[in-house]
């Protein structure tokens, strides 16, 4: 038996983001929150939306700090709770996103926000959301997933609840377009490895693989499309939709061991969550390796369209020599000295990581500690 969990509408397109009010009106909401961070709030793409909204009763909420932590929840809470909304707009990435899912759940649900770990306080349904994502990463608009900083653990930690899949999604490549090449990149990879980690995933099944394979297809062809040309906006929607449907696999299947690995990395050094993945990539499917060779055999042709030309029993190993060397290529570190991290950090990671159970259980290989701190040495050299 599996499940897979799917928003109640999905807008994709060029211009999909003029479906906006119809949304609304269709919903018989007057009263809109909408919620954004600094850097988005001063593109011209964020300006679209907030015209869009021009004749609703509209308040903003756009200081949501990037990768937010369980503390910002309550000061964004009151604040959302005086507007007195009737539908969450986020318009962001998986920052704003996540915090979107948790302030929706929080406004319909009183004293959840008092233990947001205790997703059983979410009894009513939450206010509806529309999510509109600015990377092409998270697919957050899409998963069960919200994603906070514990500061006194060093961890990020993934809160899930159904309840936090959105009502709305509107993928417009455009709002996109403004996001630097640096961001495309990193984002990039977070959203090839949500479709890879949901492939090999113990999980997986023929439904979030289906999702998965369309993901890593349009990820693959069109992620150093629109790292080098951001005004490519064909390029743009595909990534867009590849993230989202990264995301789908995850209502189904889950991330595995990069994620876990990365978590130490964005709880303690603040790197952020799509550039840990990055740097993890390939460390971490050298040593699922051996348990993945089916799966990267038939990810092969999706990953490297001219893999026919070499040897069947070799495409799992151009499968891992791809994924490095498509990081590479977007100029993303291969070293974690590069983010400032010595080699004495190796035990305290190693630990973390080791505690992202929920995660590594689902790894296809069941990692040793002595693998896991083998993975963070060969990356602090
Ligand atoms: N919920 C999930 O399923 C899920 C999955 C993976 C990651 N996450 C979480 O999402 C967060 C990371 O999200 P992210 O990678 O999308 O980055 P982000 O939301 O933190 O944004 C990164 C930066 O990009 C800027 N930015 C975003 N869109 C832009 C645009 N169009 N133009 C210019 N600048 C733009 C933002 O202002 C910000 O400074 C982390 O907290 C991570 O843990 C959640
Ligand atoms: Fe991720």
């Amino acid at each position: 038996m599996y499940q897979i969990g799917f928003p109640q509408k999905v807008y994709s397109g060029l211009g999909s983001i003029e479906k906006l009010p119809e949304i609304m009106d269709a919903e018989g909401v007057r009263r809109v929150l909408v919620m954004t961070d600094q850097g988005v709030y001063a593109q011209e793409a964020f300006r679209r939306v907030w015209d869009l909204l021009g004749s609703y009763e509209t308040v903003c909420i756009h200081d949501i700090p990037p990768e937010p932590s369980v503390y910002d929840i309550s000061r964004v809470y009151e604040k959302a709770k005086e507007a007195g909304t009737q539908a969450v707009v986020a318009v962001g990435g998986g920052s704003v996103m996540d915090m979107t899912k948790m302030i929706a759940a929080c406004l319909t649900n009183e004293g959840y926000v008092e233990d947001v770990q205790d997703t059983a306080r979410i009894q009513n349904p939450p206010a509806k959301t529309v999510m509109i994502p600015t990377t092409a990463g998270t697919g957050a608009e899409a998963t069960p997933n919200a994603i906070f900083l514990f500061p006194e653990q060093n961890l990020k930690v993934g809160i899930v609840s159904d309840s936090f899949v959105a009502s709305y999604v509107i993928l417009d490549g455009k709002m996109t377009e403004s996001l630097p090449a640096r961001l495309t990149a990193s984002t990039g990879i977070d959203a090839l490895c949500h479709a890879v980690e949901s492939y090999i995933s113990i999980l997986a099944n023929p439904l979030s693989r289906l999702f998965s394979r369309a993901a890593v297809e349009k990820i693959c062809a069109n992620i150093e499309r629109a790292w080098a040309d951001g005004s490519d906006l064909e390029a743009r929607q595909n990534m867009l939709e590849g993230a989202f449907l990264a995301g789908v696999c995850l209502t189904s299947s889950s991330t595995v061991a990069v994620h876990a690995l990365s978590y130490p990395l964005g709880g303690k050094y603040h790197i952020p969550h799509g550039v840990s993945n990055a740097v993890l990539l390939a460390a971490v499917m050298k040593v699922n390796l051996p348990d993945c060779r089916e799966a990267f055999t038939e990810l092969a042709p999706l990953m490297l369209p001219d893999c026919g030309n070499l040897p069947k029993e070799s495409w799992p190993e151009a499968v891992v020599a791809y994924m490095g060397d498509l990081c590479r290529r977007l100029g993303i570190p291969d070293s974690l000295k590069t983010f400032g991290i010595e080699p004495e950090a190796l035990e305290e990671l190693t630990d973390n990581a080791m505690e992202v159970k929920r995660l590594l259980l689902k790894n296809p290989r069941k990692l040793t500690r002595e693998e896991i701190s083998g993975i963070y040495e060969g990356l602090l050299r």
